[in-house]
């Protein structure tokens, strides 16, 4: 209790300190205090109180106008994000300019730094703060369209190392891999439509989700979203791996949801399967999240050792996050399909993600074995995909 309590505290003394830089720098925009005091008040309807009011269950994701309102709140957070890098960039610039211009101004006479030097830096402000509202509104703007539209098809051809030397004999197995769709407040009925017709077009084999698959808990209305996805038909199979967001709205009742749509649970588990005369294991590990809704985590090395003595033709391995793939290739599997990164949706936690995973986005090789990081087939909180489109990947692998 005590702990919600501090969340809630330390959150809305952020929200508010968030709140002062915004209307600080709206001071320069707005001619006056007051136009700058109203864009706040506004900016607090549209922001904040919609994304109060629905995380307390007061206004629903439902009602086409609770979806709007619910929608603006999380696209305004983009603008926001936005204005406070360029914002950090821009004061960074001109802190490190007037330092530089000081060094200089010392050498000249102090009459010199008279009313109309006074003037024209206030003119930069303003030019300044304008360029930032501006280019952060378009940001936010073409994100939003961006995350919006069905995810276009990432296409990945992969080759079986152990039968290379058989290519007459090899056929191709097809599989979607769909991750970090985030269905909930504001991914609804009309994307998931979309997503599964996508899909079913591409005709795959199997289809993996590779969790963060919602973001509400799984009510009828939420079974309804998702139940487009049972409407999919993969004959080899539909797997799905939880991610951290699954254990933060009930990751076994999420468990059964799945289970209810068709998807078999793959946490902790191997599954052998027989495609084209040749074996395939596919091995999942639940999200590392587990830890922290007490529940023991299993080891790779442990799920793994249940099918050791067997031979396969080609080992797939599902983990939410990009990790484990050291162990994952000395294991001997050939392919990690992973997701969590987002690619970091837009700038600039685009070059963030960069620098905290060595895989954050895309196909790389590791020790022999192949890791794909699913940039995110929805996204999360913000709706906005600037630089970093969102996807459903479809792999063919020659086995
Ligand atoms: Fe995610």
């Amino acid at each position: 209790m005590l702990r919600v309590l501090m969340f809630y505290v330390i959150f809305t003394l952020l929200n508010v300190g968030v709140y002062y830089f915004l209307y600080k720098k709206s001071r320069y925009v707005f001619q006056t205090k007051k136009m700058s005091q109203v864009f706040i008040l506004i900016f607090l309807l549209v922001q904040s109180v919609p994304l109060t009011l629905y995380r307390f269950g007061i206004i629903q994701a439902e009602k086409s106008f609770g979806h709007f309102w619910i929608f603006l709140g999380y696209s305004c957070m983009s603008f926001l994000s936005y204005i406070i890098v360029f914002s950090l960039f821009y004061d960074l610039g001109t802190f490190s300019w007037n330092i530089f211009k000081r060094n200089k101004r010392n050498e000249k006479k102090d009459s010199e730094k008279d009313d109309a030097g006074m003037e024209r830096r206030e003119f930069i402000k303003k030019i300044g703060a304008r360029s930032i509202f501006g280019t952060a509104l378009l940001g936010a703007s073409t994100g939003t369209v961006k995350a919006t539209q069905v995810p276009p098809v990432k296409r990945v051809i992969l080759k079986s190392k152990k039968i290379d030397n058989e290519k007459k004999e090899a056929k191709d197995f097809t599989f979607v891999q769909i991750s970090d769709l985030h269905a909930g407040p504001t991914i609804r009925d009309s994307m998931l439509e979309k997503l599964s017709d996508e899909i079913k077009k591409l005709k795959p084999d199997l289809l993996f989700l590779t969790g963060d698959m919602i973001d509400a808990i799984p009510d009828t209305n939420m079974m309804r979203i998702l139940g487009n996805l049972k409407k999919i038909d993969a004959p080899l199979g539909k797997f799905f791996v939880s991610g951290n967001h699954e254990y933060y709205w009930g990751a076994e009742r999420w468990s059964r949801a799945f289970q209810t749509l068709g998807f078999e649970d793959l946490d902790n588990k191997n599954k052998v399967l027989e495609v084209n005369g040749k074996r395939i294991l596919l091995t999942g590990i639940q999200d590392r999240a587990a830890r922290h809704f007490g529940r023991s985590r299993s080891e790779l090395a442990q799920i793994s050792s249940r099918v050791s003595g067997e031979q396969f033709d080609y080992k797939i391995f599902l983990n939410h996050r990009p990790e484990l793939y050291e162990e994952a290739s000395r294991l001997g599997y050939d392919l990690q399909m992973s997701g969590h990164t987002h690619g970091g949706q837009f700038f600039p936690w685009n070059i963030v993600v960069n620098i905290i995973y060595r895989y954050p986005k895309g196909l790389y090789e590791h020790k022999g074995m192949n890791v794909y990081v699913n940039p995110g087939t929805g996204y999360w909180g913000p709706p906005n995909r600037l630089g970093v489109p969102n996807e459903i990947t479809f792999f063919k692998v020659s086995c």
